[in-house]
């Protein structure tokens, strides 16, 4: 095993790529029957390709009973009927190819559906061998479960087969079993079934929940086990290690010590990882994610800053704001109201000139919203409805689970992509599994497209960017103005090249006293969401939710 962290950087395709989530239930319904497909997706490509972005990871469309929306995978070789077929993801991959985009699978193997063969073979005897594919234990004496320990969806960990008197393990629902890593033929039917998928040419994988396979469950180790990165590392040797693809990881439990033994290249794991640091800081300690705390920009700075300067010269960020299991970016960190366009383009500006590959999770790129269904039967996901079952039977008052569910419930995320102002929002022709966001009216991507300042054309200036501009890819990390409670400001420097960036993460005007050593700069004025700066005087004034990004040589500045 190669334990060393290197300190320099090699640059990789990825580097300055852009990759764009697609949650495939609620992008496009191309055949009506309500839930998004594979042929809708395809018929998107155009617009993704005109947003600029270089790879799409497609949450899971494989074939599954749909208990946690596909990441309940039956058949990882196969397509779940309503997504579409094997032959039309082949399509997808190489219509995506000619548009100079990747698909990035989302690799779900920490669990399976519990319809998966494996299983159902496993749960028939005792005695075969895919009984030790999976978690099994025996009951207490007094026939409880074997320990303690809960399910991230509520409820206990453990499930307990009538048929053979024992319980197996399960982090997510009864209906995802978790796979027993420790047992090497599950590593091989794992890296086979990879080698598969990469063999029609994908870019990547997304591994889920990956930080949870090296688990001890006997000793209550769950995430960072042992067994974690023994157990990457002979994935990559065996699977993608030599194919030069992207593979990102999400890793709850990460440190950026940790980040840096997966994503450092010399160790031979994963490309980069998702950190959660930023999004945690708005849940409650104790009661986590339903009990929400109010985002603390000088908290998040110092989260950010950590990162970025500790995965500088070994790993690498990944970006993001949100995804189909966090709240709306725009709802969470922005303003959803009055300067919604406004705030869109700026957390767009603060994150995309960060170091690190940028994530764009479906509408974002268009300022969709939170929902907030008056109804908890409006809510489809499993998390939501199994937590306000859970909770409003523990006494919590209905009122303050709802406001928990409006604020990071995972069906923000999962209302239909708002393509225009027509039926169902351009969406589907049926009845959408999820309703819409009533403002699909005045949000979506037929009248982004038709705005030249639109949020979506905000979003492909920085894409562009990002493939000119090298301090914006490589340049280190400057903090500035650490305590300002309502400005995000950092500097980008790669040799005599800077990058200001300034971000007003507040609905009021900022004036700001800018460091003497850059006042009186001149450059040039590369993205705003009000207007291009060019020079910076001792005194700058930062508009609601505005933010600018200035390039410039310290040779050509009189300092
Ligand atoms: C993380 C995924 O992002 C989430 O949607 C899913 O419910 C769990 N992993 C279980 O697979």
């Amino acid at each position: 095993m190669n334990t060393k962290v290197s300190t320099t950087l090699n640059k990789q395709w990825w580097h300055d790529a852009v990759v764009y989530q697609i949650y495939p239930r609620s992008f496009c319904d191309a055949n009506g029957d309500g839930i998004g497909d594979l042929a809708g997706i395809i018929g998107k490509l155009d617009y993704l390709q005109k947003l600029g972005i270089n790879l799409i990871w497609l949450s899971p469309v494989y074939k599954s009973p749909m208990d946690d929306n596909g990441y309940d995978i039956a058949d990882y070789q196969d397509i779940a009927a309503e997504f579409g077929t094997l032959a039309e993801i082949e399509r997808l991959i190489a219509e995506a190819a000619k548009r100079d985009i990747r698909i990035l699978m989302d690799l779900v193997v920490n669990h399976t559906s519990d319809e998966h063969p494996w299983f159902l073979a496993a749960k028939s005897s005792p005695n075969t061998p895919y009984r030790d594919y999976y978690i099994w234990r025996k009951p207490q004496a007094d026939g409880s479960p074997p320990d303690d320990q809960r399910s991230f969806f509520g409820g206990s960990a453990w499930e307990f087969d009538e048929a053979s008197g024992e319980y197996f393990f399960h982090l997510f629902s009864k209906r995802q079993p978790d796979l027993n890593w420790e047992n090497p033929a599950v590593q091989q039917e794992v890296h086979q079934m990879m080698n598969w998928w990469l063999d029609k040419g994908i870019g990547g994988f997304r591994m889920d929940v990956i930080d949870l396979i090296g688990k001890q469950v006997d000793d209550k180790i769950l995430t960072n086990g042992p067994r974690l990165h023994p157990l990457l590392q002979e994935m990559h040797r065996a699977s993608f290690g030599p194919r030069n693809v992207l593979t990102v990881g999400e890793t709850w439990s990460a440190t950026p010590q940790i980040a840096r033994m997966y994503s450092d290249p010399a160790r031979e794991e994963l490309s980069m990882v998702f950190q959660f640091e930023h999004v945690t800081q708005t849940w409650d300690p104790e009661h986590g994610k339903w009990k929400p705390r109010p985002f603390d920009l000088v908290e998040f700075k110092r989260i950010i800053a950590k990162w970025q300067t500790e995965l500088a010269d070994s790993g690498w960020n990944s970006l993001f704001w949100n995804n189909h299991d966090l709240p709306r970016a725009v709802s969470k960190y922005g303003d959803p109201g009055r300067f919604r366009v406004e705030s869109a383009k700026m957390l767009a500006t603060a994150l995309h000139c960060l170091k690190g590959t940028p994530y764009i999770y479906q509408g974002e790129e268009i300022g969709m919203t939170n929902v907030r269904f008056d109804s908890i039967d409006d809510y489809q996901d499993i998390e939501s409805l199994n937590f306000y079952r859970e909770r409003t039977a523990a006494g919590v008052p209905h009122a303050d689970m709802m406001e928990g569910i409006y604020a990071n419930g995972r069906d923000n995320a999962r209302t239909p992509m708002q393509w225009d102002d027509s039926f169902n929002a351009g969406f589907s022709d049926g009845t959408p599994w999820l309703k819409l966001n009533p403002n699909y009216r005045q949000v979506n991507a037929e009248a982004a497209l038709a705005d030249p300042d639109s949020i979506f054309f905000h979003y492909q200036r920085l894409i562009s960017l990002r493939k000119e501009s090298e301090v914006m890819v490589y340049g280190d990390y400057q903090q500035l103005l650490e305590e300002h409670p309502q400005v995000f400001a950092y500097q980008r420097r790669l040799g005599e090249q800077r990058l200001l960036v300034l971000n007003n993460f507040s609905a009021q005007p900022v004036e700001l006293d800018l460091p003497t050593e850059l006042t009186g700069i001149e450059g040039q004025g590369l993205i705003g969401n009000y207007s291009l700066r060019h020079r910076l005087d001792e005194r700058v004034s930062l508009a609601p939710y505005e933010s600018f990004v200035m390039a410039f040589s310290l040779t050509s500045s009189p300092t």
